[in-house]
């Protein structure tokens, strides 16, 4: 009923020439690969060219970050109405714009509105931090940032959410499968106290956190758990495919 998604976030990697050569490394072999939602989000300066080489291609495209506000002086900034001539994805709230760039509950949903209104697919990220994992914090910390995210957004087919504990990522100690679709599970039920039942079965909710070729299938396996948002693998074309086929084929 879902279809699954395997998202690559590359954050602050690639020039422009290495983000061209990754992409031609993965395309044939993601290409090949059915029943997957493919995304790729290479930074702002790479999108374009990748954009280019993507064209008739099954792999979509996505943003790692956005203001937003549409245009004006806001120097630096990135606009939604811009994103969307070039992406159909953009990552919104990613624990480390949270942590390195103060990225509030509150301005997460300023921008997960804007880019609706401009057409873009919001890929949601929650999760907490390590300390509130070990105080038993985890179910509050994750529905308080769904609900205030989600504030005052109807019901839309666009949304996706990743769940991220902080914990897991870049640290090669991913959530155990059953830890991940227990915290999946509750922001489904959080989202459909939200949106009603329907609308939280229809929503794709990924997991990531050292998501490797080696855990993929293992994750893949677990009922609430819908894909990955994969970091550190997703710049490796081989690791990358292969998650992708893993996802493919625990999901078919
Ligand atoms: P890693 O896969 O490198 O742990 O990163 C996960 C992540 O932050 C994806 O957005």
């Amino acid at each position: 009923m879902r279809i699954p998604m395997i998202a690559g976030n590359w954050k602050m990697n690639t020039t422009v020439t290495e983000a061209v050569a990754l992409v031609r490394e993965m395309r044939g072999g993601l290409d090949e690969i059915k029943n997957v939602e493919k995304v790729v989000c290479p930074p702002f300066v790479s999108l374009a060219a990748v954009k280019d080489l993507l064209k008739g291609a099954s792999i979509k495209l996505g943003a790692q970050n956005v203001f937003f506000e549409e245009k004006g002086a806001y120097t630096g900034e990135v606009s939604p109405l811009m994103l969307a001539e070039l992406c159909e994805y953009v990552i919104i709230g990613h624990s480390e714009r949270r942590q390195y760039f103060n990225e509030t509950d509150e301005i997460v949903n300023k921008k997960i509105k804007a880019v609706l209104k401009d057409g873009l697919k919001p890929i949601l990220c929650v999760g907490e931090k390590l300390e509130e994992n070990e105080s038993g914090k985890t179910e509050e910390v994750v529905t308080g940032q769904v609900k205030s995210s989600l504030a005052g957004i109807g019901y839309t087919d666009k949304l996706v959410i990743a769940y991220e504990p902080v914990w897991a990522i870049g640290t090669g100690k991913a959530a155990t499968s059953q830890q991940a679709n227990d915290t999946i599970g509750l922001i489904r039920r959080t989202v459909s106290g939200l949106y009603g039942k329907e609308g939280a079965l229809n929503l794709r909710i990924l997991y990531g956190g050292s998501v490797s070729a080696a855990n993929a299938t293992d994750l893949m396996k677990q009922s609430e758990i819908d894909g990955a948002l994969v970091g550190g693998a997703s710049l490796k074309a081989n690791d990358f495919v292969s998650i992708v086929r893993q996802a493919a084929q625990v999901k078919k």
